[in-house]
């Protein structure tokens, strides 16, 4: 669990007044327009990512009575484009009783179709969630699964949990699935301070066998959290499948989440790479906990994130949810690696949401006063292709406030050859100094750099040649630090630009 969450637990234990809901500040201005928010309160991980009938079903790591963590339990949102989102009854609540508290952590859930579980009625398949019961009283965390017979809009418990107990401390975020070659349902689960994976294998759902241990491996300075497998396309070949496993990283500092590449046959991953190599999935000091929809129309796996809030308050919600990633393997210079773009789903629906048109620019010179943009409220999407000729650097000034210094900027570094997001001079209160800029390296062909860039009023996400590298980071502008321009230090030109303003507030 990383600082900023145990220092809310350290609030709620002092003051003893769990349910007192302090009233905030309204923050308006840092309300994402097209990014998931929680109507009211506290959220972290996405969880349970399923797509049914037609709907991405999200449920999340919430806190339903406060702005902070605690009380966690399963907020619930539908959508049909990842963009618009139906808010839901909380669809598993923490359950207290005279002895034990038991908090839904963080897991999956499954439709199970084919009633190995037993829980269906009626012919009907039921939905099975899979999750981490952490009890604080008892120190311990398990693995539970509840399950519902209502399409995912309310869960009832297991009567014989916990399925998986080795009466551990921090043993957490159940990731499972139906791998078919094996005919059985298949978990990955992390055991947080050992640096470890451990795999399970399950028949019916209720009983679980070990499978196999992955790690040490990697970065192992931080705990490991949210771990999860998934079979990537390589290369745009349907025939050539590679699994990834993902392991979310807690704490501040060092890479977020990692991830290794390799083979799963149903028992154990082996790694291609050397076990000490370190692949990170995002350069930035936000995006975590990710989980997939791993059953999307279109055979389409996409990562979600929660977008760390790190330092500022704001109200009344707290956390979000990156822009959804669609994955897929490329072979590179640096070896088979994961490339990361926008969903497909979020990039056909965005038209519809924009304000107007998108503006339009082909071939023009970046002149040494920059080129001005509109930036109409902090809520838009940048498709850009720069010729950086001989230019130092190229980018967007973001989040710029009017007669002052203060502003984000985001490019491509051609000396150094990264890609970046430099907050020195807007966010100093909001991220520890190693955080104010984020770099990844990434190396371009022919002086050509493509960068999207979405800002969305407090996040900022940026994704690099086609999705080959991508920095996710939240930011905290002032009200009227709306100027947004494209720049080059030297002479460069855009050779096109789509810009869609997505100032509606997208309900
Ligand atoms: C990751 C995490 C998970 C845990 C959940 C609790 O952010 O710490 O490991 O299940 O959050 O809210």
């Amino acid at each position: 669990m990383n600082k900023v969450k145990l220092l809310c637990l350290g609030l709620i234990t002092i003051t003893g007044s769990a349910f007192a809901q302090e009233k905030g500040v309204p923050t308006p201005q840092w309300r994402p327009a097209y990014h998931f928010t929680p109507q009211n309160n506290w959220t972290n991980d996405p969880n349970g990512l399923i797509f049914l009938n037609g709907e991405f079903n999200l449920y999340y790591q919430h806190n339903p009575f406060e702005n902070k963590w605690g009380h966690m339990s399963w907020g619930h949102a539908t959508s049909k484009d990842l963009i618009s989102w139906k808010h839901l009854p909380v669809a598993i609540p923490e359950v207290i009783t005279k002895d034990t508290t038991t908090w839904i952590y963080s897991g999956s859930a499954v439709l199970d179709k084919n009633n190995t579980s037993g829980f269906g009625v009626n012919g009907k398949p039921p939905l099975v969630a899979i999750f981490t019961a952490d009890q604080p009283k008892q120190k311990k965390e398990s693995q539970f699964i509840a399950y519902s017979n209502d399409g995912g809009l309310s869960y009832k418990q297991y009567a014989k949990n916990p399925v998986i107990d080795l009466n551990m401390h921090d043993f957490r975020d159940p990731n499972v699935f139906w791998h078919e070659e094996s005919k059985q349902w298949v978990m990955t689960v992390s055991m947080v301070d050992e640096h470890m994976v451990r795999f399970y294998g399950s028949k019916n759902l209720k009983d679980w066998t070990k499978l196999s241990d992955f790690g040490p491996a990697g970065f192992t300075k931080n705990g490991w959290e949210c771990p999860s497998i998934l079979p990537l396309v390589v290369d745009g070949n349907p025939a050539n499948i590679k699994w990834v496993l993902f392991v979310s990283l807690g704490g501040e500092h060092g890479p977020l989440i990692q991830y290794f590449v390799g083979d799963f046959d149903g028992t154990t991953f082996k790694n291609i790479n050397d076990n000490s190599k370190i692949l990170k999935t995002d350069y930035g000091d936000a995006f975590y906990a990710a989980i997939a929809w791993r059953d999307a129309p279109q055979n389409k796996k996409i990562l979600l994130g929660w977008l760390q809030n790190g330092r500022q308050e704001t109200y009344p919600w707290k956390g979000q949810m990156s822009i959804p990633h669609d994955l897929s393997l490329k072979t590179t210079s640096e070896g088979l690696v994961l490339n990361q773009l926008p969903s497909v789903f979020v990039t056909k629906a965005l038209p519809k949401y924009a304000k107007g048109k998108p503006v339009e620019k082909k071939n023009v010179t970046i002149g040494s006063s920059g080129l001005k943009l509109p930036g109409d409220g902090n809520a838009y999407w940048i498709d850009a292709e720069f010729d950086i000729k001989n230019a130092k650097r190229v980018g967007f000034n973001v989040v710029e406030k009017a007669g002052t210094d203060k502003k984000v900027v985001v490019g491509y570094d051609a000396e150094k050859q990264q890609l970046f997001v430099d907050c020195t001079g807007s966010e100093k209160n909001n991220k520890s100094p190693e955080n104010l800029v984020q770099t990844a390296p990434m190396s371009i062909t022919g002086g050509i750099v493509k960068i999207k860039v979405l800002v969305d009023r407090s996040s900022l996400e940026v994704f690099g040649n086609d999705g080959e590298k991508v920095i996710s980071t939240m930011i905290y502008p002032d009200k009227e630090a709306t100027g947004l321009s494209a720049f080059a230090d030297g002479e460069a030109a855009i050779k096109n630009l789509k810009l869609w303003n997505l100032n509606n507030d997208v309900k």
